[in-house]
């Protein structure tokens, strides 16, 4: 038995010591916004936040922690996607297949909470989540245009189909 506090709700959750905190997520929650890559702590893909810090669940057991610390998956990051971070991506046609967006959203907006006008090399520490995609520009983009509250100011204008540019 482990008690957690997810979005905002305080949970009681049956798991073993050792599960990983992203099996209960997943599994037990049904918050499968959050990925499973590598379970190795390599790729990213299965980032939460706790207190606000960007946190691979695929390694932390759920024994370790607490009911006290607040953990954030990608459901709970804003109710109507409209987080900063959120509206960039979306501004940016950052994703391609998805697969690792949920964990590099919630890598950045813990990097924007903590550093709002990162540089580049700010991004470089933070970022290091892995996309088969290559979407690491438009990561980078993406970030620069969440902290400046204008897409444009990142530097990267994109085409759409009907014409117009964002
Ligand atoms: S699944 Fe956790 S870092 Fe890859
Ligand atoms: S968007 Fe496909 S793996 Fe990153």
């Amino acid at each position: 038995m482990a008690r957690l506090t997810v979005n905002g709700k305080v949970l009681d959750v049956e798991a073993e010591p050792d599960t990983p905190l992203l099996w209960v997520l997943r599994e037990q929650l049904g918050l499968t916004g959050t990925k499973y890559g590598c379970g190795i702590a390599q790729c990213g893909s299965c980032t939460v936040h706790i207190d606000g810090a960007a946190v691979r669940s695929c390694v932390r057991p759920v024994s370790t922690v607490g009911p006290g610390e607040k953990i954030v998956t990608i459901e709970g990051l804003s109710p109507t996607g409209s987080h900063p971070v959120q509206k960039a991506w979306s501004a940016l046609d950052v994703p391609q297949c998805g697969y690792c967006q949920s964990g590099m959203i919630m890598a950045a907006a813990s990097l924007l909470a903590s550093t709002p006008d990162p540089s580049d090399a700010d991004i470089d520490a933070a970022m290091t989540n892995l996309c088969r995609c290559g979407t690491y520009n438009r990561v980078r983009a993406a970030i620069k245009a969440a902290a400046r509250g204008d897409a444009k100011a990142a530097g990267l204008s994109i085409l759409h189909a009907d014409g117009s540019t964002t």
